[in-house]
């Protein structure tokens, strides 16, 4: 069946990338922005949905800013809760499957071993609360799918690779970086093909993404920097910040592999793409 898709969030990190996948790929894609629809507002969530008829909403709206978070959980609440109920309903509406972007955020990093999607959450934040909330919310919709996905970099988006770039620029070639949290980096790009492999399969339920191999910071700023500086581990009681972080949130992708039968892409790939296309 052909697909019309509706993103929105359309000028965040990962909107643009599966705007941009989904167009070159001649999907019908109809892409919007927060100044086009803003998702906390009901009203025109609903008009939106019933004029464009999708077939496929991805959810790319979100509020993101991880510390702020916590200070600003009503927000955060509103954009990455309610807001998400407001597109159930919609899709609902017209039959429409919704897909939700999630995080690894939602689980502690307790686990020693990678999170299953049938793992207990518990988050450690507000920005973690507000996704699982938006978990809970997307579940409304008859036919959903949250992809939950960690550690994403991609062109548009200032992002850790950007934060570390930064700081050798500056003439800091000493950095000192977090060893003790281990995830998965994940190419925006990577995601945007698996998020359109699922939905092309009409998959519902929980799927994780994320690239291979997992890593901890360190590991992965070492690969970005190379020789141009030199890095150190640290642990992260070293660098207090207001949002606590799962030390551990390596997900596991058994599922997606399952539905799409390919393996998750290589963030060292992604990453040498990266540094290719952003001097
Ligand atoms: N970045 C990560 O490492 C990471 C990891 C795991 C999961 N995720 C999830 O991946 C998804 C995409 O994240 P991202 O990295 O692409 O974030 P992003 O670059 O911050 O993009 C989010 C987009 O949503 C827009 N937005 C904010 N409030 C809105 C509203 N009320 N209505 C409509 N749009 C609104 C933002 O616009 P403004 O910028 O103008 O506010 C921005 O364009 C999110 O669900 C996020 O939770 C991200």
């Amino acid at each position: 069946m052909a697909h019309r898709w509706l993103i929105t969030g359309a000028n965040g990190m990962v909107g643009t990338d599966l705007r941009d996948e989904l167009a070159r790929r001649g999907e019908d894609v109809v892409a919007v922005t927060k100044t086009d629809l803003d998702v906390t507002d009901a009203g025109a969530v609903a008009e939106i949905v019933r004029r464009e008829k999708p077939t496929i909403i991805v959810n790319c709206a979100a509020y993101t800013k991880v510390d702020d978070a916590e200070k600003n959980e009503a927000l955060a609440n509103a954009i990455n809760g309610s807001a998400v109920e407001h597109l159930a309903h919609a899709a609902n509406d017209i039959d429409a499957l919704l897909i939700h972007i999630s995080t690894d955020f939602v689980f502690d990093g307790t686990k020693r071993t990678p999170y299953d999607i049938h793992d207990a959450t518990a988050p450690l934040s507000a920005y973690g609360r507000s996704k699982l909330i938006g978990e809970q919310a997307a579940t409304l919709a008859r036919k959903h799918l949250i992809v939950r996905t960690a550690w994403l970099f991609g062109v548009n988006g200032p992002n850790f690779i950007e934060a570390i770039r930064n700081q050798v620029r500056k003439g800091n070639t000493n950095l000192r970086v977090v060893n003790d949290q281990r995830g998965r980096p994940t190419y925006t790009p990577h995601l945007a093909n698996a998020l359109i492999r699922l939905g092309m399969q009409d998959a519902t339920g929980i799927a994780h993404y994320a690239d291979e191999p997992e890593c901890t910071w360190f590991d992965f700023a070492k690969a970005i920097v190379g020789d141009a500086a030199n890095v150190e581990p640290v642990t992260s009681d070293q660098f207090p910040r207001p949002a606590t972080r799962p030390a551990y949130s390596v997900l596991s992708t058994e599922r997606y592999e399952r539905l799409t039968g390919v393996r998750p892409e290589s963030w060292e790939e992604g990453l040498r793409e990266y540094l290719s296309l952003r001097a």
